[in-house]
């Protein structure tokens, strides 16, 4: 369901690495989500729910020392996209998944993946230009 594409790749490999990663968490979530034989699944996607957060906003931190570093030009653009997301993934509420709330697990990961694709071919993508 989520996978790193052809045309998610930036051509810069430290960012790449972290993105592919990100979609690798998103399809575990996925996949646990859709097993019906685990116990404990629930505790299981939340937290890597949780891992997924924490993996964008420090993937954002690198992100910006890396286009600090190569003094990017569209680099205020770039922050301004990472805080507001920022602020949307504080205000996600990951605890109050249970096991009626597969919908919510699915809305979650699309509300995550949908918003690292789009920034990813719109805006990730120029840093190496
Ligand atoms: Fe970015
Ligand atoms: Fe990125």
């Amino acid at each position: 369901m989520y996978e790193m594409k052809e045309e998610y790749y930036t051509g810069i490999k430290e960012i790449d690495d972290e993105h592919k990663t990100l979609f690798e968490i998103a399809e575990e979530a996925y996949e646990l989500r859709n097993n019906e034989f685990i116990a404990d699944k629930y505790d299981n996607v939340r937290h890597l729910l949780h891992r997924l957060k924490d993996y964008t906003l420090m993937h954002f931190d690198h992100e910006e020392a890396y286009m600090e570093r190569i003094n990017y030009k569209r680099m205020f653009t770039q922050k301004v996209q990472h805080d507001e997301f920022r602020e949307k993934l504080e205000e996600l509420d990951l605890e109050n998944i249970d096991e009626n709330l597969d919908d919510t697990i699915d809305e979650i990961l699309v509300f995550l993946t949908d918003w690292l694709i789009e920034h990813i071919l719109e805006n990730d993508k120029l840093i190496a230009e």
